[in-house]
């Protein structure tokens, strides 16, 4: 609920209620459908070579594909960003199935994010798809930390995860712990308004992340595309 719509007295009076009771829904998408999601449209940060576009995300078999396009008329490229309706998520278990692009400079995430400095991440570049990075922005400040992965991220389905509570953030891949994080603070969720995306975008200045994500190029042939199914939230 956004208690920013209501009258200020009731909003005092619901926010002690939310924060007392945690009550958090569990969400589980098999990303078939958008319904539940803001799909992003015609924006994009300024740093990066594309600009979100809806054209760009695609319903593909039991979940969604995220494109690159050509044909931005505001950045070089366009790419794809869906953001779930739910607001105010929590402390819990996030995960995602996810195969990543293989196409350097291409970025495959999931994330909760805050604002622009507060997420917790799970990103896959196209650089290397033998590595993922998991990251804490906190305090304008990044923490990433790469994991090496006992496959190729763009050959096939896996389980991405983290586990966020008020001391650690753990993540998995494929239900196997692989960083378990406990030096880095996180914003407490009932102080901002935590909500859950996955994004696939271009990097495209090679001042910025190059040995992260590589610089991208638009390949001869095909589409680079990143694909996502089973989100899910268990508070
Ligand atoms: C992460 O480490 C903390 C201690 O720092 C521990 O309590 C917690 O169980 C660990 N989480 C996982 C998922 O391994």
């Amino acid at each position: 609920m956004r208690v920013s719509y209501i009258l200020p007295s009731v909003a005092l009076l619901a926010s002690a209620f939310l924060s007392s009771v945690q009550a958090r829904d569990a969400i589980t998408e098999s990303m078939s459908s958008h319904d539940n999601f803001i799909v992003a449209d015609g924006y994009g940060p300024d740093r990066w070579g594309c600009s979100f576009r809806d054209s760009q995300v695609h319903q593909s078999g039991s979940g969604t594909k995220i494109t690159i396009g050509k044909d931005s008329d505001l950045k070089p490229y366009s790419c794809g960003e869906l953001i779930h309706r739910q607001e105010n998520l929590g402390y819990g278990h996030y995960s995602i199935d996810m195969i990543s692009s293989n196409v350097v400079g291409h970025v495959t995430s999931f994330f909760l994010i805050a604002n622009e400095d507060t997420e917790i991440d799970i990103e896959l570049t196209g650089l290397n798809t033998r590595i993922g990075w998991m990251n804490i922005w906190h305090d304008h400040k990044q923490n990433p930390i790469s994991i090496d992965l006992p496959f190729d991220a763009a050959e096939g389905w896996h389980t991405y995860s983290f586990e966020w509570r008020k001391d650690f953030v753990a993540w998995s891949v494929d239900g196997n712990v692989v960083l378990n994080r406990s030096d880095i603070a996180t914003t407490h969720p009932d102080e901002t308004n935590y909500r859950l995306a996955i994004n696939s975008w271009t990097q495209v200045n090679p001042e910025i992340n190059i040995d992260w994500a590589g610089q991208f190029k638009y390949p001869k042939e095909g589409t680079p595309s990143a694909q996502f199914r089973n989100m899910r939230y268990r508070p």
